[in-house]
């Protein structure tokens, strides 16, 4: 099977990138290493170094003649998409339409399309939790905004043009290889702190809760979605919310750190409650959470402790 993962040098695109690989498939991977690493991406998969919105990424994906693509490039802070709507609306939305494009003027059978979405920055701070995909979306970032803007093309271009597609969204995803940079880059920014015996900054009064799930179940979610015929969203989470205290606490247990948590102010648009209720992609597709946080959490810390900076 012919897989492309833009996005693929990335931390979720390569744990994905490697599950394919695995399985046999010939991948393509589409990443200009904004932060994404070419040393992620294993030999086994070819890397095309180019931004998606790129004008030759059309002729890059007909030449290649994918029966998926699965679409994880993406500009991922939401503090930057704070700081500046224009880029982020640049990659997530224009760059994701170009995608689009692509794969619906490919000269061969068009490839159904997985859209890694956000479910921690899609649905605000609702009253009950966990929430679910019933719940309308109310993004509090441009970040937010702009992957809810895809999901809203989707069906527009499965209308016009039958794109089948799978739209998930994820929570706070966490493991080996992650960049301190993303939605739950705490677990990356702690463990990293907390090996080089540095000082540890919680914003806040470490109360917001957060639902963190391993990248490997994440990658199950997505492999399930290729093989759906339905268009989702579907939220891919635990369904438990942790507060930063005991997410700081387990790993300091981990990473043997004496030192207490140093509290800082809050910070702007930080929201204060989400986990997602999953029980719709477990209906669906049989996909259920595999991995516990203190056993992701130990996994990660092992791999931080075995490629320190
Ligand atoms: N990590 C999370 O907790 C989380 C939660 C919800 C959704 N997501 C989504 O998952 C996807 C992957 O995120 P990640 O955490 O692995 O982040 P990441 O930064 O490790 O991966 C993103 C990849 O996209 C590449 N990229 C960025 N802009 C690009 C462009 N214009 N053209 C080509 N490549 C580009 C980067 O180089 C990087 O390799 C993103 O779409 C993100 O929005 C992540």
């Amino acid at each position: 099977m012919k897989s492309v993962v833009t996005g693929g040098a990335g931390f979720i695109g390569s744990h994905l990138v490697d599950r394919l690989v695995d399985a046999g498939d010939d991948v393509l991977v589409i990443d200009d290493l904004s932060s994404g690493k070419e040393i992620n991406v294993p030999s086994g998969a070819r890397l095309e170094e180019m931004d998606i919105g790129d004008d030759r990424l059309g002729s890059v994906l007909d030449s290649f003649g994918p029966a998926r693509v699965f679409h994880a490039a993406a500009q991922i802070s939401v503090s930057v998409s704070a700081r500046e709507p224009m880029t982020d609306a640049k990659t997530n939305v224009i760059g994701t339409l170009n995608v689009l494009e692509a794969i619906r003027n490919a000269s061969g059978e068009q490839a159904k399309f997985v859209f890694v979405s956000t479910g921690g920055a899609m649905y605000g701070e609702p009253e009950q939790l966990p929430a679910a995909e019933a719940l309308p979306a109310s993004p509090g970032s441009p970040y937010g905004a702009s992957k809810h803007t895809v999901e809203i093309y989707l069906p527009v271009y499965e209308r016009l043009f039958g794109l089948n597609h799978t739209t998930l969204r994820l929570a706070n995803v966490y493991g080996p290889r992650q960049d301190p940079h993303g939605e739950a880059g705490v677990v990356a920014i702690f463990s990293r702190a907390m090996l080089a015996g540095r000082d540890v900054t919680i914003f806040g009064d470490g109360k917001d809760e957060r639902d963190y799930v391993y990248v490997g179940d994440v990658v199950e979610a997505l492999v399930l979605a290729a093989e759906s015929n339905e268009g989702g969203p579907y939220n891919v989470g635990t369904g438990i919310g942790t507060n930063v205290n005991d997410l700081f606490g387990v790993l300091a247990e981990l990473c043997d750190y004496g030192q207490p948590a140093i509290y800082g102010p809050p910070r702007a648009g930080d929201i204060g409650k989400i986990s997602l209720d999953s029980a719709l992609l477990s209906r669906d597709m049989g996909w259920r959470p595999e991995t516990g946080l203190v056993d992701g959490l130990a996994t990660t810390v092992s791999w931080f402790r075995a490629n320190p900076d």
